[in-house]
């Protein structure tokens, strides 16, 4: 079992990582005890996981609010779903709602958990690579609107996040390799040692090595919490983050959400940000092939879509929630292995990038 912890004040928590973590989760009896507890998962994750998470709880007493697969129900039609859920059911302000499932189930959970009688307790169980290196770590939580990705959310921080790395033996590989995206990003933005740890290990990564894999979670889940610890609400250290995001989100609103994967368009996002960096001189060719190759060997896109243009990207850009005064704002490398944030990108220099990405 490893154990860590995300450093904010009265509201700090645990993050567990283990492979038994479903069946026993440490102290999970102390924080739900004489407690209304209401699990939200999907129809994909409950059939697989729902009974052995609940086979442990202290009383058999809880809810399941069950709802469908997809990141189309990462909306408000089903924020209400589920807030009608808790109402039906009189939920109070001791409730406690417990997100068992990836990004999508963590996000929209935590924000019900944000809002429902104006706060209450939510612990954060990820099912998927990327939550579990990620999205269940650091308070993010959100719906998307027709109008843009994670754009209705608030900043509202789980009691613990128990993260059981064996669920990822039944994830389709396509999203495990969507969450080494992220895991390759925290080398970039910040460990340059864990990027060529990653670069050493891809085969055991791969095949899915519980050792390796819990460390790889482990180093992932302390660099955000040194993160989040000193800038929880992304005044400015926590938009590192986001390194890949800016193009990420523009492939995944012009691609229709859910036909590119979250990770997949952070991937390709990464390697933008990378070749802007290398046109300023940040990065050198070895450098950047470094990348380019990492992302590769683990089956993840590195091109934009043919389809879409520098303007595509600007249209969508603009809308970036980085932004300042209608500027663009881009996190890219500014050595290997540390990262920037550049409000100076002109229209000219963006040209010159999908000229040199196209190629
Ligand atoms: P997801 O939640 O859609 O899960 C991916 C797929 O895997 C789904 O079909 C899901 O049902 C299935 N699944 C989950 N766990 C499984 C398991 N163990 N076995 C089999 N199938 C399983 O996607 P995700 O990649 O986990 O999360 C993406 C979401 O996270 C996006 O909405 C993104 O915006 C958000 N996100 C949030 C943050 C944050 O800080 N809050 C950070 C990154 C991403
Ligand atoms: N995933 C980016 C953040 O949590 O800030």
């Amino acid at each position: 079992m490893l154990e860590l912890s995300v450093n904010l004040g009265e509201r700090s928590y645990p993050i567990y990582i283990a492979q038994n973590n479903l069946t026993d989760s440490p102290n999970l009896s102390n924080i739900l005890a004489g407690r209304k507890v209401v699990i939200v998962s999907n129809e994909t994750i409950a059939p697989i996981y729902l009974d052995k998470f609940t086979s442990q709880l202290p009383s058999h007493d809880f809810l399941a609010c069950i709802i469908p697969d997809g990141e189309q129900f990462k909306s408000l039609e089903y924020f209400e779903f589920i807030n009608r859920f808790l109402l039906e059911h009189n939920c109070g302000r001791d409730t406690c709602l417990i997100a068992l499932g990836g990004g999508v189930i963590g996000d929209l959970t935590g924000f019900v958990a944000a809002c429902y009688q104006r706060g209450i307790d939510f612990i954060q169980v990820p099912t998927t690579l990327l939550s579990q290196v990620d999205s269940s770590v650091g308070g993010k939580t959100a719906v998307n609107h027709p109008l843009g990705k994670n754009m209705i959310g608030a900043f509202y921080q789980p009691k613990a996040v128990y993260i059981d790395n064996n669920t990822l033996n039944t994830l389709p590989s396509r999203e495990f390799a969507a969450g080494i995206a992220e895991v390759i990003k925290y080398g970039l933005i910040y460990d340059v040692d864990f990027f060529k740890y990653i670069e050493d290990n891809v085969a055991e990564i791969k095949a899915h090595n519980s050792e390796q894999l819990s460390q790889i979670i482990y180093r992932c889940c302390e660099i955000k919490a040194e993160i989040v610890a000193q800038d929880e609400k992304e005044a400015g250290l926590r938009a590192l983050l986001n390194l890949g995001h800016t193009f990420g989100h523009a492939i995944e609103a012009e691609m229709g959400y859910g036909n590119w994967l979250h990770g997949e368009a952070v991937a390709t996002g990464m390697v933008l940000a990378s070749q802007l960096a290398y046109l300023r001189g940040k990065l050198s060719e070895v450098e950047l092939k470094r990348i380019v190759n990492l992302i590769t060997e683990f089956e993840l896109p590195v091109s934009a879509p043919s389809s879409m243009s520098c303007t595509d990207f600007v249209k969508h850009m603009v809308k970036d929630k980085k932004n300042k005064q209608g500027v663009i704002r881009f996190i890219i490398p500014s050595k290997f292995g540390g990262c920037e944030l550049v409000d100076d990108v002109t229209q000219q220099e963006l040209e010159e990038l999908f000229k040199l990405h196209a190629n």
